[in-house]
C-alpha cells in the first residue's frame, strides 16, 4: 500500500536500522558490541547513583526541563575552552558559543535547517564517512554532493571538492561535512584539508564533527573565534559514556548558534540527559581516564591483527580501527567482507561493515582478546 499524502523523497528512504536488540534477536546478548564505537566502560556505579538520587530528589517529574540548557551550556563552555591545544592557547567560550542537542543528530538536522533546507542549497560529504549526514540530507530534501577519498590514505579528494563547489547548480554547496577524525576510516584530517576548509568562502559552512576529539586530542574548535563559517560538533556519545542519554553540543559563533536554537525543539533534553551530562562533566577526569587505556589497547589491537591475520589496517587516531581483508585478485572484496563479518558475528563479535571495510571498535582488554581469536579462527 501507498499512501498518496506521503513525500516521494521520504517514500524513496530506507529506516536507520541500528544492530538488532537483545528482544529481537537472542543470541546478540551475549554478543561483544563493537559495532558503535562507544566507550567499553559503563558509568562508575557512585555516578549512577548520584544519578539516580538526582532521579527521585531532584527532577520533578511534572515539570518541564530547562528549555534553555543554561546550566549545562556554560559547564560544556568551560570544559571546551580547557579543550583547546596549545597553538591556540588563551581561546575562551562561553555559553552563547553552545547549543546542545538530543545527540548530534539532532544537531546536524538544525544545521540542515538553518542552511539548505527550502531549495536554497545542497551539501557536500567525502565517502566513505558518517552516514546521517546524507540521510538526514535526503529526508530534508536537500541534495547531496558525494566526493571521494584516496584509497591509500583515506584523504579527501580536495581536487574533486573544489570542483564540485565551482559548478554552477540550482542548489550550490552551502555546507560541508567533514569528522575529525572520520569514520568508518578513523583518519584525522591533515594540514592540507584544514588549509582548504579555511579558503571556502564565507557562503559555506563548514562543519568539523569532532566526536572522537577525545581520543585524538585533535581539534579545530579555535577556528570558531575567528571563522563566522565554521561550526564543530561533538557528542557525549562517546568518551563521556553517555551513548543512552543523547547529548551532542555545537561550538559556534554566536549568530549561528542562536539560528540552531530558533529551530530546535522547545524541550529536545529531558532533565535527567542535562543531570547526565552535567555530572559527567563534574567528574571528566575520572572518566576520561580511561582514555590512554584505550588508546593503549588500540595500538596493541592493531599490532596484533597486523601481525596474526590478513586484515590489511589504516592507522587510527580514533577508538575504532577500520581495515579490508586481502583478497585474492578477481575475487569480490564484498563477498570477503560479509565473510568475516558473518563469521565474527557467529563467534561473539559485532563489527561494522560499512564504507567497503571492516569498523572495529575498540573494547575491553578481554573484548579485544576476544575479537583476536575470533578473527584468527576465521
Ligand atoms: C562522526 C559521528 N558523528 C556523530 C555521531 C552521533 O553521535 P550522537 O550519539 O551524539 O548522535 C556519531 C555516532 O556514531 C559519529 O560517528
Amino acid at each position: 500500500m501507498s499512501l498518496p499524502f506521503l513525500r516521494s523523497a521520504v517514500v524513496g528512504l530506507t529506516a536507520y536500522t541500528p544492530h538488532l536488540e537483545p528482544a529481537d534477536d537472542p543470541s546478540s546478548a551475549s554478543l561483544d558490541i563493537l559495532d558503535t564505537n562507544e566507550c567499553p566502560y559503563d558509568l562508575p556505579e557512585a555516578l549512577k547513583e548520584k544519578l539516580a538520587w538526582q532521579l527521585h530528589h531532584g527532577i520533578a517529574a511534572n515539570r518541564y526541563p530547562d528549555g534553555g540548557h543554561g546550566a549545562l551550556k556554560s559547564a560544556i563552555a568551560q570544559y571546551v575552552t580547557e579543550s583547546v591545544t596549545e597553538s591556540a592557547e588563551g581561546a575562551t567560550f562561553d555559553a552563547d558559543h553552545i547549543s546542545v542537542g538530543n545527540g548530534s543528530d539532532e544537531l546536524i538536522r538544525s544545521l540542515l535547517i538553518v542552511t539548505c533546507v527550502g531549495g536554497e542549497g545542497s551539501v557536500l560529504v567525502a565517502n566513505p564517512t558518517f552516514s546521517m549526514y546524507g540521510i538526514l540530507a535526503r529526508t530534508l530534501g536537500v541534495p547531496v554532493v558525494t566526493v571521494g577519498r584516496s584509497e591509500e590514505t583515506f584523504e579527501v579528494d580536495l581536487a574533486a571538492a573544489q570542483q564540485a563547489i565551482a559548478q554552477p547548480q540550482a542548489a550550490p554547496v552551502r555546507v560541508v561535512f567533514m569528522v575529525h577524525p572520520n569514520s568508518p576510516t578513523a583518519n584525522a584530517l591533515t594540514a592540507a584539508e584544514v588549509l582548504w576548509l579555511k579558503s571556502l568562502p564565507p557562503e559555506i559552512l563548514v562543519v568539523v564533527d569532532e566526536a572522537y576529539f577525545e581520543f585524538s586530542q585533535q581539534t579545530t574548535v579555535a577556528e570558531v573565534l575567528t571563522r563566522p563559517n565554521w561550526v564543530v560538533m561533538r557528542t557525549f556519545s562517546k568518551a563521556f559514556r553517555l551513548a543512552a542519554y543523547r547529548v551532542g553540543y555545537t561550538v559556534a559563533n554566536l549568530e549561528l548558534t542562536q539560528a540552531l536554537e530558533k529551530v530546535r525543539l522547545p524541550y529536545n533534553l529531558p532533565s535527567l540527559t542535562q543531570a547526565a551530562a552535567q555530572l559527567a562533566l563534574a567528574h571528566r577526569a575520572e572518566l576520561l581516564a580511561v582514555v590512554p587505556e584505550i588508546q593503549q589497547q588500540r595500538r596493541e589491537l592493531a599490532g596484533a591483527i597486523a601481525q596474526h591475520t590478513p586484515l590489511h589496517l589504516w592507522p587510527s587516531d580514533a577508538n575504532f580501527l577500520y581495515g579490508r581483508p586481502l583478497v585474492p585478485s578477481g575475487q569480490p572484496l564484498n563477498t570477503e567482507l560479509e565473510r568475516w563479518f558473518n563469521g565474527l558475528r557467529r563467534q561473539g563479535t559485532l563489527v561494522r561493515h560499512t564504507g567497503g571495510g571492516l569498523r572495529i571498535t575498540i573494547g575491553t582488554p578481554a573484548e579485544n582478546q576476544r575479537t583476536l581469536t575470533h578473527m584468527q579462527q576465521l
